[in-house]
């Protein structure tokens, strides 16, 4: 499942996130990169030492994951520090399937959704849209700055050379409590029905045996 999550940033969160990425040292991203990713990749990143790498996981990573869509969607048991990262013109990053296991020896986890944040806005680069490949085709990709997209980590996507300007981009990648994409997305499904019921006829028994098939498919599915 492909799906946007919108307002992830509020505007003021975005400004504070372009200004400590205003300031940030990135470095050459191949550093970073697993064997087959590194001839693919050209891109920049903040270095992981880098102080201001802290602040802005704690504004980025704070608003995605308390997401609501992003809760619903990712179903995340654990969530990856981001990679901020940094296209200039002539950089992108060529097809290629993420890494399936992330994290240090002590903190290991699965990737089963990534997610970019976009932090530029559209008009201020050109090129650089993710592209997702799936069966109904490519998906491309680019939204306002402060939205995000998650994907299955599982797919083949590029990001398209930028040809002007820049783009800012945070990554970073889910391990799910439900480990199948196709589970995950009938609980998607299912759980926006059930959230309008509760909403709009919080009384009704339907509602309520809605509610409780959703919970019980999340407890027979889920691992911890
Ligand atoms: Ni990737």
């Amino acid at each position: 499942m492909l799906l946007e999550i919108p307002a992830v940033l509020r505007p003021e969160q975005l400004r504070e996130v372009r200004d400590l990425l205003a300031r940030g040292r990135f470095i050459d991203g191949r550093l970073s990169a697993g064997k087959a990713a590194r001839r693919v990749k050209h891109n920049e990143e903040l270095g992981p030492e880098d102080r201001l790498i802290q602040p802005l996981n704690r504004i980025v990573m704070g608003s995605l994951v308390q997401h609501p869509v992003y809760q619903s969607a990712v179903l995340p048991l654990k969530v990856a520090s981001p990679f901020y990262a940094r296209y200039a013109p002539g950089m992108t990053y060529g097809d290629h399937v993420d890494d399936p296991v992330m994290g240090p020896p002590q903190g290991r986890y699965r990737s089963d959704v990534s997610t970019t944040v976009f932090l530029s806005e559209p008009d201020e680069y050109d090129g650089g849209e993710l592209v997702v490949r799936t069966p109904f085709g490519d998906q491309r990709v680019k939204l306002p700055a402060g939205h995000a997209v998650v994907y299955p980590s599982s797919s083949l996507h590029h990001v398209a050379e930028v040809s002007r300007g820049e783009r800012l981009v945070a990554v970073t990648w889910a391990q799910s409590m439900v480990r199948d994409p196709a589970r995950r997305e009938l609980l998607y499904e299912l759980n926006q029905a059930r959230e309008s019921l509760l909403k709009h006829r919080p009384e009704e028994p339907e509602t309520k045996r809605v509610d409780v098939a959703y919970v019980n498919l999340v407890r027979m599915w889920a691992e911890t």
